[in-house]
C-alpha cells in the first residue's frame, strides 16, 4: 500500500464505521422528529432505491437506462423517464457539482422533474463523469486511479455533452431543450461556445438555473478556498487521490444530519456560507432524503478549474501552467470560452439569496451573449432563494416549477 493510499485508508477507518444500508425515517412536521413513536413519521424508501427504481416504482414512470461511452472512454449513464408523452420535445436535465440525478428526485412528487414529466414531457437525466452512476472507463483506469480524475468541466463540455445530445437526437429524432443547473450550465455553455453548429443541430435552447460562469459578485466562502486552492490541492491529492468527498466517507455525517431538522441545520450552517442561507425552505418531510441521496463525489480538477475562474474572473479552459499551456494551447494563457459564439437561445433563472451564482454575474453572461439569443435573466420571486434551493427547496412548486415550464413552453413555440 502506497503512503497516500494508507493515509486515505486510515481516514476512512477513523470516520467510517457505520453500515450503509440506509432507510430514513421522515416526519410530516419538524417537531415530530423529536417525538418517539410519532404517527406522523414513516420510513421513506427512496434512500434504498437507485435512481431508476425511484423513477419506476415511486414516480410510476417508464425509465430506460442508456450507458454511453464518450470519445475519451468514460462510461456515463443517461436515464430517460416519461409517463404519457403529449409533448414530444425532449427535455435534458443536467445536475450540479457534488450531486447526480438522484438529487433531482428527493422531493418525491414535489420535485421539479416530476412536474416536467407530469406536464407530458420526457426527461433525459444526465449523470456526468465521475458521479455515482458514471464511474466506468473502457481503458485500463478506474475511479481508484489518479489518472481517471484528470478531467475538469472542460471534458464534460467537449466529451460528455455532445455524446449525450447525440444519444437524445438518435432516440427521438428531435432537437431538445437543455435545462442546466450549476455545473451543467458551465459545461453546456462551454460546449455551446466551442461547437455552435453542433449546438444548433441538437438544441432548441438552454435554460440555466444558477448560471455558474462568472463569480465576480459571489460572496461565497468558496472565494477564500479558491485563493488557497493550489495548497489545498496538494494535500487533498495525497489523501483522496483525485476523488474528493467520497460518499462512503461522508455517510456518517449525512446520517447524523438526517436524524432531525436541528441536526440538518447544523450541517447546513457550514454549507450556507457557500450557497446562501434559507432555513425556511427546508422541506420537513424530505430533508432526510435530500441529505442522504444528493451528495456525490467531486473530481479534484473540476474544483481546481472553478477555483481558476474565481481567481481570474475569466471563463476559460483549464490552466496547466504556462509551460504546459504553451504545448496544449500554443499560448501561455488558456483560451477563453467566447459566449458571443453561442447560437441557441439562453434563458437564465437565478435566486436573489444565491451567494454563489449571483444575479449580477448572470447579467454579465447575458451582456456577452449575442443579443438575438439572449432570453434574459429571470429572478425568482422569493427573496432568499439560495443556490441549493433549486434542488431542495420546499417552495419549488410555487416559485421554480412555473418559471421553468413557462420557459420550456416559450422555447417550444419558437420564442425565447
Ligand atoms: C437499479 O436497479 C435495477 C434493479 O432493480 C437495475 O436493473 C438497474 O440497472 C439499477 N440502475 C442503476 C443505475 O444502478
Ligand atoms: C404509483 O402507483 C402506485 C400503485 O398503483 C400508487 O400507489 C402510487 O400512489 C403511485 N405513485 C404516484 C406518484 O402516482
Ligand atoms: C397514459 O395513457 C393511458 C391510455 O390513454 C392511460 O390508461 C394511463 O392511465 C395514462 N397514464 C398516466 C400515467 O397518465
Ligand atoms: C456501464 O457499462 C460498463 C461496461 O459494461 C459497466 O462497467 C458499468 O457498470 C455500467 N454502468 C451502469 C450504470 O450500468
Ligand atoms: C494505462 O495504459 C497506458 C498506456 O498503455 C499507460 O501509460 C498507463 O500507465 C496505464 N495506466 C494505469 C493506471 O495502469
Ligand atoms: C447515434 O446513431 C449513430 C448512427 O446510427 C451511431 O453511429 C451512434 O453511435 C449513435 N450515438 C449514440 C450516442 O447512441
Ligand atoms: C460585481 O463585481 C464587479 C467586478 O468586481 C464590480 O465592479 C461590481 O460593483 C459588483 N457589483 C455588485 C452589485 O456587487
Amino acid at each position: 500500500m502506497s503512503s497516500q493510499r494508507f493515509i486515505g485508508f486510515t481516514i476512512t477507518m477513523l470516520i467510517c464505521f457505520a453500515n450503509y444500508t440506509v432507510l430514513v425515517r421522515v416526519c410530516k412536521n419538524n417537531l415530530d422528529y423529536y417525538i418517539i413513536g410519532d404517527k406522523e413519521c414513516y420510513d421513506n424508501p427512496d434512500t434504498n432505491l437507485n435512481v431508476t427504481e425511484i423513477l419506476r416504482y415511486r414516480w410510476n414512470c417508464t425509465a430506460e437506462e442508456y450507458n454511453i461511452t464518450t470519445d475519451d472512454g468514460y462510461q456515463i449513464l443517461v436515464i430517460r423517464a416519461y409517463q404519457n408523452i403529449s409533448n414530444p420535445i425532449p427535455i435534458i436535465l443536467g445536475h450540479g457539482i457534488i450531486m447526480n440525478t438522484l438529487g433531482f428526485l428527493s422531493l418525491y412528487t414535489h420535485s421539479l422533474a416530476y412536474h416536467i414529466i407530469k406536464s407530458g414531457r420526457q426527461i433525459f437525466f444526465v449523470n456526468y463523469r465521475g458521479t455515482r452512476y458514471s464511474l466506468g472507463h473502457t481503458g485500463n483506469i478506474t475511479e481508484h486511479d489518479y489518472d481517471y480524475w484528470k478531467f475538469s468541466f472542460h471534458e464534460m463540455a467537449i466529451y460528455d455533452t455532445p455524446k449525450i445530445l447525440e444519444l437524445v437526437k438518435n432516440m427521438t429524432n428531435r432537437k431538445s431543450i437543455m435545462i442546466s443547473y450549476s455545473l451543467s450550465s458551465t459545461a453546456t455553455l462551454a460546449y455551446a461556445t466551442l461547437y455552435p453548429e453542433d449546438t444548433s443541430s441538437k438544441l432548441i435552447g438552454i435554460i440555466t438555473m444558477g448560471t455558474a460562469v462568472f463569480f465576480q459578485n459571489s460572496t461565497s466562502s468558496l472565494k477564500f478556498f479558491a485563493k488557497i486552492s493550489s495548497t489545498l490541492a496538494f494535500g487533498l491529492k495525497l489523501i483522496y487521490n483525485g476523488k474528493l468527498f467520497p460518499r462512503d466517507e461522508m455517510m456518517p455525517v449525512l446520517k447524523f444530519a438526517a436524524q432531525g431538522p436541528l441536526q440538518y441545520l447544523t450541517l447546513m450552517a457550514g454549507f450556507s456560507a457557500i450557497v446562501g442561507t434559507d432555513p425556511a425552505s427546508i422541506a420537513p418531510e424530505y430533508f432526510p432524503v435530500v441529505v442522504i441521496n444528493t451528495p456525490d463525489c467531486l473530481g479534484q480538477n473540476v474544483a481546481l478549474h472553478y477555483a481558476q475562474v474565481f481567481n481570474t474572473g475569466k471563463f476559460r479552459q483549464f490552466d496547466y501552467g504556462s509551460a504546459e499551456n504553451t504545448v496544449k494551447y500554443g499560448a501561455a494563457e488558456p483560451p477563453e470560452y467566447d459566449l458571443s459564439k453561442i447560437s441557441v437561445p439562453v434563458a437564465q433563472i437565478l435566486g436573489k439569496g444565491d451567494i454563489l451564482t449571483t444575479v449580477e454575474d448572470a447579467l454579465t453572461v447575458a451582456s456577452q451573449l449575442n443579443s438575438k439569443i439572449n432570453c434574459g435573466v429571470t429572478v425568482l420571486k422569493y427573496e432568499k432563494w439560495t443556490h441549493d434551493d433549486f434542488v431542495d427547496s420546499k417552495f419549488q412548486e410555487k416559485y421554480l416549477v412555473p418559471e421553468v415550464l413557462k420557459h420550456i413552453e416559450s422555447m417550444e413555440s419558437g420564442r425565447c
